[in-house]
């Protein structure tokens, strides 16, 4: 399974991807290709240090977003990606990407969606949201994702309890901690449906 990664800040979840490639828990996908839309961040560090190709397709090189969509599909498409993996990817892909791609995509987000996504749901503000809300529970949402922000047919959740009185950065490494190993998981079902041996042919009997 080709894979490529959409980043736009600390990419600890594309390390998690890169080091169950590395030691053989994903044996059938390959990274080939991380787009970040901004630059100098450590996502981009994690990607040159393990020989994985990148490309910066910042909005600002473009003449509108819809522009710079379309980069980004036509970029995965490039690289012959069968499913491209939104790892922190905080900006929404606008229609000319998904015209552009016609693989799968799919967003891991750190709430029980529907709870807590949509416009601003990145990171920490999720995890404020979580708290103030006063949420017992909260988790890991593994969706596809369509041209509907957040609101793609969950692949899986993943639920834990919230600890009175813990900050969102508590949580947030908490949750953190589930999404890696619930993406490696994904990815390895994914990866496994998609390189299933074909039935055996049947034959006649004469
Ligand atoms: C992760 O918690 C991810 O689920 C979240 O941003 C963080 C990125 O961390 N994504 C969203 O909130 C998407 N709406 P990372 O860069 O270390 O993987």
């Amino acid at each position: 399974m080709r894979l490529g990664i959409l980043v736009s800040g600390r990419g600890s979840n594309l390390e998690a991807v890169l080091d169950a490639i590395a030691s053989g828990q994903l044996q059938a996908v390959e990274a080939v290709l991380v787009i970040a839309n901004r630059p100098g961040i450590r996502a981009l560090e994690v990607a040159a240090r393990r020989g994985v190709p990148w490309r910066l397709l910042a909005s600002s090189d473009f003449e509108s977003g819809e522009a710079r969509d379309g980069a980004i599909g036509r970029a995965l498409a490039e690289s012959a990606c069968d499913v491209a993996l939104l790892a922190g990817y905080d900006q929404v892909l606008r229609p000319p990407y998904f015209a552009a791609f016609g693989g799968r995509t799919i967003n891991i987000h750190p709430s029980l969606l529907p709870r807590h996504g949509g416009q601003g749901m990145v990171g920490l503000a999720v995890h404020a949201a979580v708290l103030a809300a006063g949420e017992r529970e909260t988790g890991v949402t593994i969706h596809d994702v369509t041209p509907v922000l957040d609101a793609g047919p969950a692949i899986v959740q993943v639920r834990l309890l919230v600890v009175p009185g813990e900050s969102a950065g508590d949580l947030a490494e908490r949750v953190l901690e589930v999404e890696h190993r619930a993406l490696v998981a994904v990815l390895g079902q994914l990866s496994a449906s998609m390189t299933a041996a074909p039935p055996a042919p049947i034959r006649a009997r004469r």
